[in-house]
């Protein structure tokens, strides 16, 4: 079969973390005679320098005629002082809201051998956890109005808005409660304080009428940021707003191990979608092959299984990510005692290596 796969590779370690996806994939079209063809596309800074704008409509439209969008990351230092408009992370946002990518799906799941890198106490973590986050990706604070407004006394205030539908909830709440049969699913959010928070447990508790098979709790997110270091094995899905989903998922990501572990699924109704880590472009290593790929190379497991119905060469995909550890080969950011340390394109050509064998 043949494959149309867009390839956003952004700033920072992004191009690096990128080019060891496609490595990857590449190795898996090879071992299963599949064709994915990649066109690249730009965003974020590199799209400032070169077009003007952070998410050309040329980008949209490579995206939009392709069976799933691979993305690196964006941002860095030299395009932190420009304005909203015009930032790297505003052509993240646009790209997330031009192609309908409501439901962002985050799995944070402790691989056995890397259990010696997670903070947790082994009593805490032993066993490992397997969560998967469920953010709400285009709407809330993230796209509510915002401003800046100086009064009579020169004094500046600045302001950001949480509105969301129960539409917006509803439809992310249902991605939920599909991925959460026969499951536990949590909901987070402030529903003591906010009022987007009091509609979205309305909502979600109208929906859970309609699945029983699933248990179904809310929480409150100071409470949730806690439990999740207190004991993660409680949660299996989690469902919650856009900005609570940022800050709770780079939370579960370190429980992993590290940041560098945890890949993304972005979707909308269908099973098109965007994939990217969750982390961000890290400019403090960029360009020193030292970033650890792992992340951007189970978001293509993703892509493959979402997007594609490959669910064999997903698997095989995150059996060689699993098998690179087993060989004790780490980057740094998950090195330990007695394993050897690998560079990004090293770690990129071991994975792939073991999809071959
Ligand atoms: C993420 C990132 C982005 C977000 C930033 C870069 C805009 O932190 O994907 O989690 O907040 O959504
Ligand atoms: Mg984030």
């Amino acid at each position: 079969m043949k494959y149309n796969i867009a390839v956003i590779p952004g700033d920072g370690i992004g191009p690096e973390i990128t080019a060891e996806a496609v490595k990857v994939l590449e190795a898996v079209g090879e071992k299963f005679g599949h064709e994915f063809r990649f066109a690249y596309a730009d965003m974020g800074g590199c799209a400032v320098d070169k077009h003007g704008v952070p998410l050309p409509e040329e980008t949209v439209a490579v995206c939009k005629a392709s069976d799933g969008v691979l993305l690196g990351a964006v941002g860095g230092p030299k395009w932190d002082k420009l304005p909203g408009h015009l930032r790297p992370e505003t052509g993240l946002l646009g790209i997330r809201s031009a192609l309908g990518l409501f439901a962002n799906l985050r799995p944070a799941k402790l691989f056995g051998e890397l259990a010696a890198a997670c903070p947790l106490k082994p009593e805490i973590a032993g066993g490992g956890f397997d969560i998967m986050i469920v953010r709400e990706l285009t709407g809330g604070i993230y796209f509510g109005e915002r401003g800046r407004e100086t009064d009579a006394n020169g004094m500046e205030s600045a302001f950001d808005t949480e509105r969301y539908s129960a539409y917006e909830i509803e439809r992310v709440g249902r991605a939920a409660f599909r991925l959460a049969q026969a499951k536990r699913l949590c909901s987070v959010d402030k529903a003591n304080v906010l009022e987007t928070s009091r509609l979205w447990r309305e909502v979600m508790h109208r929906l859970k009428e309609e699945y029983p098979d699933v248990e179904y709790s809310d929480m409150l997110v100071d409470n949730a940021a806690m439990q999740l270091v207190r004991d993660p094995k409680q949660f299996d899905v989690i469902v919650t707003s856009n900005m609570f989903g940022d800050i709770l998922s780079d939370e579960a990501a370190m429980l992993t191990g590290s940041i560098g572990m945890l890949p993304s699924a972005s979707l909308g109704s269908g099973t098109f979608g965007l994939y990217e880590p969750i982390h961000g472009s890290a400019p403090d290593i960029a360009g020193q092959n030292r970033a650890n790929p792992a992340a951007m190379i189970l978001s293509a497991a993703m892509l493959l299984r979402i997007s594609l119905g490959l669910s064999g060469e997903a698997a095989a995909v995150e059996h060689a990510v699993s098998e690179a550890f087993a060989k004790g080969f780490r980057t740094a950011d998950i090195m330990s005692e007695g394993c050897v340390l690998l560079g990004t394109s090293e770690m990129g050509n071991a994975i792939a290596a073991s999809i071959n064998t």
